[in-house]
C-alpha cells in the first residue's frame, strides 16, 4: 500500500513517509493508466470521494475529482466553508468525522501545517484514508508525485539530474515535496535560486542534509541556466508571507524572460505546478521545453493511480 498506515487504513499525508519503491509504483501504475485511461473506467464504481477544500484550488480539486470520475466513482465536498456549517464555527476534527461517515476517502486541503495528518488520524478510527491536496507551507505529495512523474517521462530516469528551482523556496509546499522526492533516487544536482529571504526551511534543509542531493545555492539564474535539465519555476505564496512588506519587496525579483531561453538546453523541461502571476510570461508557452501544461494534465494519471490503490486495492495491469 502505498503511505503511511494508521490501524487498518493507508493515507497519502507526505513524500517523507514513501519509499522509494512505493513512488516507483505508483509512478509505474499512472504510467499504465495513462496509456489507456477507459481500460480503468470502473475500478471505483460505487464508491465516493470527498473533497475537503479549506484554500482555493484549480488543478488539485478539479484533477482529484476527474481522476474518481473517470475511475467510475462518484464526488462530494466543499471547495470553500463559504455554505457549510464552518461558518458557524464547526471544527476540523467534526467536519472530518461527518466526511468519513459519507464517502469512501477524503482529499483535504487546509492552510495549517499538520492537518492531513491530524485528519488521517480521524478518519482512520471509520478506515476512510486520506490524501494530502496540500498542508499550510508543510508538503504537496501529489503535486510532488506527478512532478516526478513528468521528471521521469522525459527522462526515463530520476537521478544524475541537473535541477533548478526557482522563486518561493521558503513557503512553497510544492518546493519542500519535490526536493524529499528527489533525494530518494540516486543523485542529483539542486540549484536552488531565491531572494535570500526566501531559501528553504531550516528543518527542510537539515533533513536534505543526510540525502545525496547536491545542494548549490544562487540568486542568479543566469550563473546556472545553460547546464539545467529541469527548470522548476514557482509562484512566490503571497497568501503566506508573514508580512505583507517582504511580499512587495521581492515580487517580480524571479521572471523568467525570452532572452533567458536561449541559454537554455532543446532538453531542458521548464515545469510550474500553476497557478502561474508573472514568473512565466506567456510567450515562453511557445517554446518546446515549457511543459507545465502537461505537468499539470499528469496530475489526473496520478491521481487516479493513487485513489485506485488507496480506495480501490491492489494494483491491476
Ligand atoms: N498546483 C496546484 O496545487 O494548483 P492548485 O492550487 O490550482 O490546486
Amino acid at each position: 500500500m502505498v503511505g503511511i498506515q494508521i490501524s487498518k487504513t493507508s493515507h497519502l499525508i507526505a513524500i517523507r513517509d514513501l519509499k522509494e519503491q512505493e513512488i516507483v509504483e505508483i509512478l509505474d501504475y499512472a504510467k499504465l493508466i495513462k496509456q489507456n485511461p477507459s481500460h480503468y473506467h470502473t475500478r471505483l464504481k460505487g464508491r465516493i470521494l470527498a473533497l475537503a477544500f479549506w484554500e482555493p484550488s484549480t488543478r488539485t480539486r478539479l484533477s482529484f475529482e476527474t481522476a474518481m470520475l473517470r475511475l467510475g466513482g462518484s464526488i462530494t465536498g466543499f471547495s470553500s466553508s463559504t455554505g457549510t456549517s464552518l461558518e458557524k464555527g464547526e471544527s476540523l476534527s467534526d467536519t472530518i468525522t461527518m466526511l468519513a461517515n459519507y464517502a469512501d476517502g477524503i482529499v483535504i486541503r487546509h492552510p495549517l501545517r499538520g492537518s492531513a495528518k491530524l485528519a488521517a488520524e480521524i478518519a482512520q478510527k471509520f478506515e476512510v484514508p486520506v490524501i494530502s491536496g496540500g498542508s499550510g507551507s508543510q508538503e504537496h505529495p501529489t503535486q510532488a508525485l506527478l512532478d516526478i512523474f513528468t521528471i521521469r517521462e522525459y527522462f526515463g530516469r530520476l537521478s544524475g539530474l541537473n535541477v533548478a528551482l526557482m522563486g518561493d523556496l521558503r513557503y512553497s509546499r510544492t518546493i519542500s515535496s519535490l526536493l524529499l522526492a528527489l533525494s530518494k533516487f540516486g543523485r542529483n544536482t539542486i540549484n536552488l535560486i531565491s531572494h535570500p529571504s526566501l531559501r528553504l526551511q531550516e528543518d527542510l534543509r537539515l533533513d536534505l542534509k543526510e540525502t545525496n542531493l547536491e545542494i548549490i545555492e544562487t540568486e542568479n539564474i543566469s550563473e546556472v541556466i545553460s547546464d539545467i535539465d529541469v527548470l522548476y519555476v514557482t509562484r512566490l505564496q503571497k497568501e503566506r508571507f508573514p508580512d505583507p512588506m517582504l511580499y512587495q519587496k521581492v515580487k517580480g525579483s524571479y521572471q523568467l524572460h525570452t532572452s533567458l531561453l536561449k541559454s537554455v538546453k532543446d532538453t531542458s523541461l521548464i515545469l510550474h505546478p500553476l497557478p502561474r502571476v508573472d514568473e512565466i510570461p506567456y510567450e515562453i508557452d511557445r517554446f518546446p521545453q515549457a511543459k507545465y501544461f502537461t505537468q499539470a494534465k499528469n496530475g489526473v494519471y496520478i491521481r487516479m493511480a493513487i485513489l485506485d490503490q488507496l480506495l480501490g486495492g491492489n494494483f491491476v495491469e
